[in-house]
């Protein structure tokens, strides 16, 4: 815990006036969206970083690329840790886990596993997964009728796939066990959800005390996340000396040095593949059903992304990632889903290490920093007419990626030493996908009873969560040519 002194050697950032005691208790956003209303601050205090302090907690939000820049890219080195949380990390056994670790060498471990097992520049080894990956969700999507919950079957299957190599029916037995793991942590994450994380003496509270439901239900969350970890892992290693395909986990593995403490090593591995497992689910869903709503609510746009397909692809056949240079329109869609409803647009807070001053303001150590993705993707001078879904804006006149555009996939993965480790095999997953799904199907509205298109009305969810996702919408993926339904057997 921190004190907010009136004694620092410079002005704290500005930000809404802070009350005696309660300081800015009731100025935090409790509910909703709330990047929406720090993106609001940075408007009414005429600035880019805003400070709020409450419960002896300080907090910093970043609402441009450059304050992001500056102090989570240029200072990485003391802007880098994570906020402790008593609930998930202590008493829900997470605290192990690259998400959750503070900025210390068993992060550093995990991270370098991430490095060497799915390595940005030699991503394709996962290709053939995500192709397999994708042409079954083409046929999953011929026949949803609710594709929220299909989604989120698909990833799990996908993700067990990448992480642990496991395929077919032996995944069934982890998935349930894994969603279960990913939502505690959801719960738990949410903001007010548990005074333990505020108060954090009551974790010494015993279970039978009345009120201390929080301890049973920490216990049995801590039981599923074990289990997960422990026996996705163990099968892993059993089957990497035969049949394990190639994964995160089972590259990983192969990549231990005799020299090294193998013990110290293996944990690290498997806290790095139930991270990569719980980092990479929700997220892609969400990517995923933001892009279908974007091509359902603007047929134009998908009509120019079919135009490209068709001067690569004959009738029926299916995208590869050798035509990645070939569709820059559809490479275009994906920076703008990514930008226009960001997956994550506050991203995941950090924690500053060192006292620091910037701009004249002075940042006490133990703040907690956010980098509000949401403020940067609506700076009109990088992105004109921010609010309209339109892929162009990063195409040049020749039609290709404009280097001179801000890449929105810079900062829709976080920043800083903390940034996305999944992030080029969540690229690459996505591209493929959108390219497929375009390639194979038209995405059209839902008909009511006299066959007459219903116009989509999608929302996003509005209650407090780390991630922006589209509620539970309705569309069709109606087959462009009869070539396609052969191909894929629909
Ligand atoms: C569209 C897909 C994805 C998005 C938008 C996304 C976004 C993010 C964001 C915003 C963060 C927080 C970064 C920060 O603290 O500054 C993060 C962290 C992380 N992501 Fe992803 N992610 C995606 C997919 C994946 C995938 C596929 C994996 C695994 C293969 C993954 C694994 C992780 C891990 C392990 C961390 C924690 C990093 C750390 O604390 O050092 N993510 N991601």
């Amino acid at each position: 815990m921190i004190k907010i002194k009136d004694s620092y050697p410079s002005p704290l950032p500005p930000g809404p006036r802070k009350l005696p005691i309660v300081e800015n208790l009731f100025d935090i956003p409790q509910k909703g969206r709330v990047w929406l209303e720090y993106s609001k601050m940075n408007q009414r205090y005429g600035s880019d970083i805003i400070h709020l302090g409450a419960l002896g907690k300080s907090f910093i939000i970043l609402n441009s690329a450059k304050a992001v820049s500056d102090l989570l890219d240029k200072r990485s080195g003391i802007y880098s840790s994570r906020p402790h949380s008593t609930m998930i990390a202590e008493l829900m056994g997470w605290g192990n886990t690259v998400f959750f670790l503070p900025y210390d060498d068993a992060w550093k471990a995990q991270r370098k596993i991430f490095h060497q097992a799915i390595p940005p520049g030699d991503i394709a080894r996962f290709h053939p997964k995500l192709l397999h990956a994708t042409h079954n969700l083409l046929q999953i999507l011929a026949r949803t009728d609710k594709i929220m919950e299909d989604l989120h079957s698909w990833v799990g299957v996908f993700m067990i796939d990448v992480v642990y190599g496991m395929q077919g029916e032996e995944v069934r037995d982890y998935l349930p066990l894994a969603n279960q793991a990913i939502e505690s942590v959801a719960i738990a994450g949410t903001p007010g959800n548990f005074y333990v994380d505020q108060i954090p003496l009551l974790k010494y509270v015993p279970e039978w005390f009345p009120g201390a439901n929080f301890k049973r239900k920490a216990r049995d969350w801590d039981f599923i996340r074990a289990k997960i970890t422990e026996d996705t892992f163990r099968a892993t290693k059993e089957q990497a000396s035969n049949t394990a395909t190639s994964s995160l986990v089972s590259v990983a593995l192969q990549q231990i040095e005799p020299s090294e403490d193998v013990l110290q090593r293996e944990a690290h591995i498997k806290e790095a593949g139930v991270a990569a497992y719980s980092g990479g689910s929700d997220t892609t869903v969400v990517a995923l059903a933001s892009f279908l709503v974007a091509m359902l609510i603007n047929p134009d746009i998908q009509a120019k992304a079919h135009s490209e397909l068709d001067k690569v692809l004959e009738p029926g056949d299916l995208p590869t990632f050798n035509h990645q240079s070939s569709l820059p329109y559809v490479k275009a869609i994906v920076m703008e889903t990514l930008r226009h409803q960001p997956v994550a647009p506050l991203s995941f807070p950090h924690l500053l290490t060192k006292d620091d001053t910037y701009e004249g303001y002075f940042i006490p150590k133990g703040t907690i920093v956010m980098g509000n993705a949401w403020s940067i993707f609506q700076n009109e001078e990088d992105y004109p007419d921010p609010t309209r879904f339109n892929p162009s804006r990063f195409l040049d006149s020749n039609g290709k990626i404009n280097p001179n555009v801000r890449n929105p996939t810079t900062h829709a993965f976080g920043f800083g030493r903390r940034s996305c480790p999944g992030k080029h095999l969540a690229l690459d997953s996505l591209f493929i996908a959108a390219a497929s799904i375009l390639a194979c199907y038209t995405i059209e509205p839902e008909l009511d009873e006299h066959g007459k298109a219903i116009k989509p009305n999608v929302e996003y969810k509005s209650t407090m969560s780390l991630v922006n996702e589209p509620l539970p919408f309705k569309c069709r993926f109606v087959p462009r040519f009869k070539e396609v339904e052969v191909s894929l057997r629909i």
